[in-house]
């Protein structure tokens, strides 16, 4: 943590960053102050003419398995990175966040139209040549085999004509490892690549001559990049730094997740609060938080919309835990950026593992920022102070 960050002018921030590792190119970079920028944003996106600009703002210091993360968050809300700051002080106090990151998966679609009366047996034979189709997908990318990952599995189930649509669909999923990177494009083009050699293999066989191509394209559904971060924060951590009570402390947060679970109007509220972190983080680190919101958001609504994070009491102390899957990349397009690799310097990242470590880190400090203010003076005391000052 830096002390009294908040109190300096925006300079001196900038000087403070200025450590011998992360130097003034750097927070030039992560300003958004290159020169650069106009090649860049050209680069980017289609029909530029300029760019949207947002604060960034700096969570001085997160303790995330161990490694204290200075992390940056753009973001127009202010009240969400001083509530985070003031959270982290606790949790770092308690030792931190631990987080746990699954091995990523991210699965394709490929649809395919068929006569119903043959749609079991083409299902049959696409399983039968499971081998072969995983051949084709992983001849795309050759060098995400020798790192040791690629499409490894799929399936293959047929969707039946409906009164909105008569025809029948055979979907085959296709689940591929893509280690550091989102994988969108690798699994897109391994997916494009196998439905193309699909219906050029299957429509020479008489019994298939009905098949037709529907679309090949990943599916932002991801419960196979579930990662888990968890805290516990002993009661007398809380009245150290908090100076209130750690056991009625912990009782009101444990009460106001209840509550989230309890209630789904709840939930999504709790849930937003938790994306206003992770989303602020995401952004400065140039991930696609489009598909980052859609995966968290599907996640919570398994059965109804239930809370991401949750705080109960433990022994002595207050424990939350936020489970959620977390869509990002460490290596890509957008990785390139230098205002990104700027921020990936500030946060000290330096793996897929601890960029989705340190997002589920915000994630749930951002959370129990958010509990701590609603259990106790109420959200409006803070928010309308920072809003008040930005309305000038
Ligand atoms: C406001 O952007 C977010 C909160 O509503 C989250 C919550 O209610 O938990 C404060």
């Amino acid at each position: 943590m830096i002390p009294g960050f908040y109190k300096l002018s925006i300079v001196q921030r900038r000087q403070q960053l200025m450590q011998t590792d992360f130097g003034e190119s750097d927070m030039m970079a992560l300003a958004g102050a290159v020169c650069d920028e106009t090649n860049r944003l050209e680069r980017m996106s289609e029909n530029v003419v300029g760019a949207l600009r947002l604060p960034m703002g700096i969570l001085t210091g997160l303790i995330v398995n161990g490694i204290a993360h200075v992390v940056p968050m753009a973001t127009e809300e202010p009240s969400v990175v001083a509530a985070v700051n003031r959270t982290a002080r606790l949790i770092n106090a308690a030792g931190g966040i631990q987080a746990e990151v699954m091995k990523p998966v991210t699965t394709a679609q490929i649809m395919l139209v068929i006569c119903s009366a043959c749609a079991q047996m083409l299902c049959d034979r696409i399983m039968s040549d499971k081998g072969r189709w995983l051949d084709v997908a992983n001849r795309c990318d050759e060098k995400l085999i020798s790192l040791g990952g690629g499409a490894f599995d799929l399936d293959s189930a047929i969707l039946p004509g409906d009164d909105e649509w008569a025809e029948t669909f055979v979907v085959t999923r296709l689940h591929v490892h893509t280690l550091d990177a989102m994988g969108a494009n690798i699994v897109n083009t391994m997916a494009e690549a196998v439905m193309g050699e699909m219906v050029r293999e299957y429509h020479a066989d008489s019994r298939f001559s009905s098949i037709e191509p529907g679309m090949a394209i990943l599916t932002n559904a991801s419960p196979g990049r579930m990662v888990t971060a968890s805290v516990s924060i002993p009661f007398e951590c809380i009245e150290g730094i908090c100076g209130i009570d750690g056991e009625h402390f912990s009782h009101l947060i444990a009460r106001s997740s209840a509550f989230a679970s309890r209630s789904s109007e709840r939930a999504i509220t709790h849930n937003k609060g938790i994306l206003n972190g992770i989303m602020a983080a995401a952004l400065a680190f140039g991930e696609d938080t489009r598909a980052l919101g859609i995966a968290a958001t599907d996640y919570a609504c398994r059965h109804g919309h239930q809370p991401l994070a949750r705080w109960t009491i433990g022994q002595a102390s207050l424990k939350g835990t936020l489970r959620l899957p977390i869509v990002a990349g460490f290596v890509g397009g957008t990785k390139l950026g230098a205002p990104y690799q700027a921020a990936l310097k500030l946060a000290e990242i330096h793996s897929y593992h601890s960029l989705c470590s340190v997002l589920a880190g915000v994630g749930l400090a951002q959370n129990l920022g958010a509990l701590w203010a609603l259990s106790t003076e109420g959200i409006q005391a803070g928010h309308m102070k920072l809003h008040l000052r930005k309305m000038g």
